[in-house]
């Protein structure tokens, strides 16, 4: 067996890096049949340390190809979060004939006896992003008031005909726009009073949706990531606003007034889209980083620390005149199935005698049940250890308990049940489980509900198991596939 194969919590189907630390996932684009993730990666520590953006691509979201360093620290400071944009124009005139990648970054600065200074800066490639060059007139955005002056995500805005970045300043957002990527104006703040602030702004994003696919209903969603603070035992995590964006201004709806999280677990930070999604695609894919802040550096490791969530497609949809942000796995991973279970109307008796017979630590478990029924999936289970995933239909509420899941010592606040509300459709519940060696996401209510969580089990704690509040308790169905990405022949 390869080095790779044998660490105990290296994802199937998950990416990490092939070695040291890795976080967010940064300058996510799409570009000439490649999906390119750039991330925060220390290549000489298992912990955080000098930033660089380590890169890896693929082609099909599920098999990726780790490259070398995309960007390192130079004399001038490290290279901090950011994003990627195709310049099909050559706005910023740094390429010829063919169009390429420019990289957006935070480049952090700290030299000794004054605080870190934060500038945005660019850095552009011709060779479908294997080497970079960093742009001569850097920084191209800086600013003399905030500390906190990060992870610049750029987009191109159609209606006004030029590039729009959204910033984390603090405990706000900046907008800005520009001609060329490289002068910036600034056009508006936002947040000063509204959603969740017990935590430093970080990684935003923003983008147009149309509510159930109709254009006609099109909103604009921003995501925000806040930093972790120890009042707090949820730690880093991500809220989202939607409202009405017009080049300049953010103006969030009625519902964003009150706090909206996208993830109900714990691990699921830092999530960004792609850019340049071809139009006939049209999905808006993302990725986030699958730790927190409390604990990032103290997990359990072995030669790599860090992974990243499965590739995630977003959708807005009107659940009974609130418009919500929903999450699905991206469609592609339905290739790395390998059937191993079906069953239609089981009893809880049937049902939990197949899932006992099965031994798997990489997986999908989608399953349909009546709505207002409680019910619990055991998985990773062995010896002491398992992690239970169900629906409590008392509280309305999807869970994953990981207070028996495996390694928690790290941490003192690792062990928990982490819950998100569910709004059933049609009177039933749906669930998909994702299962790998070190985490487990569900999205319940096709994708309304979601809970990520790391859990750290033993490699042989692989067992299933059913459990129902009632004798009579059905499932209108059930599968199990284990995810086992071969690479395409
Ligand atoms: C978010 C973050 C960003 C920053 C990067 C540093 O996890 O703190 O704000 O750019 O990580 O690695």
């Amino acid at each position: 067996m390869s080095t790779v194969a044998k660490q105990n919590y290296r994802g199937r189907y998950h990416y990490s890096p092939k070695e040291k630390w890795m976080n967010d996932p940064n300058g996510l684009v799409y570009f000439a049949g490649e999906y390119h993730l750039f991330y925060q990666h220390h290549p000489g520590g298992m912990t955080w340390g000098p930033m660089h953006w380590g890169h890896a691509a693929s082609k099909d979201l599920v098999h990726w190809e780790e490259f070398g360093i995309a960007l390192a620290p130079d004399e001038n400071g490290t290279i901090f979060s950011g994003s990627a944009v195709v310049d099909w124009r050559n706005t910023t005139g740094f390429f010829g004939e063919e169009p390429g990648l420019v990289a957006i970054y935070t480049r952090h600065c700290e030299a000794e006896g004054t605080p870190p200074v934060q500038t945005q800066c660019l850095a552009f490639s011709a060779d479908k992003g294997r080497t970079w060059t960093k742009y001569e007139g850097n920084p191209v955005l800086a600013h003399d008031v905030y500390a906190d002056f990060r992870d610049p995500k750029v987009f191109w805005h159609v209606e006004t005909r030029r590039w729009v970045m959204i910033l984390a300043c603090g405990q706000t957002v900046c907008l800005y726009h520009s001609p060329d990527l490289k002068a910036w104006t600034f056009g508006s703040e936002f947040g000063d009073g509204l959603g969740f602030h017990g935590g430093v702004w970080e990684c935003p994003d923003l983008f147009p949706l149309a509510v159930d696919g109709d254009p006609a209903r099109t909103r604009w969603v921003m995501l925000v990531s806040v930093g972790d603070d120890p009042a707090f035992p949820e730690g880093s995590r991500m809220q989202y606003f939607t409202g009405d964006f017009d080049g300049i201004s953010f103006v969030p709806d009625a519902d964003s007034k009150e706090v909206r999280w996208l993830d109900g677990g714990r691990d699921h930070y830092a999530g960004v889209s792609w850019s340049d999604i071809p139009p006939e695609d049209g999905r808006r894919l993302t990725i986030g980083w699958m730790s927190n802040w409390k604990y990032a550096n103290l997990t359990p490791a072995d030669m790599f620390r860090g992974a990243m969530t499965v590739p995630r497609e977003l959708a807005l949809e009107d659940r009974d005149g609130v418009v919500i942000l929903a999450q699905r796995p991206v469609r592609e991973l339905e290739r790395a199935r390998v059937p191993v279970l079906t069953l239609a109307g089981a009893t809880r008796r049937e049902a939990e005698a197949a899932l006992q017979a099965l031994r798997l630590d990489s997986y999908e478990l989608v399953a349909e049940a009546e709505a207002g029924r409680s019910f619990a999936f055991k998985v990773r289970m062995g010896g002491d250890q398992e992690t239970v995933v169900g629906v409590d239909a008392d509280r309305e509420e999807v869970y994953v308990d990981r207070t028996r899941s495996g390694k928690h010592e790290f941490h003192e606040q690792f062990r928990g049940v982490h819950t998100a509300a569910l709004r059933p459709r049609g009177g039933r519940i749906d669930l998909r489980i994702f299962v790998d060696r070190a985490s487990v996401e569900v999205f319940a209510c096709e994708g309304q509900a979601v809970v990520t969580d790391l859990i750290f089990p033993d490699p042989e704690s692989t067992g299933l198991s059913l459990e129902a509040d009632d004798e009579d308790f059905r499932l209108i169905s059930l599968s199990v596939f284990e995810m086992a990405p071969r690479l395409p022949e």
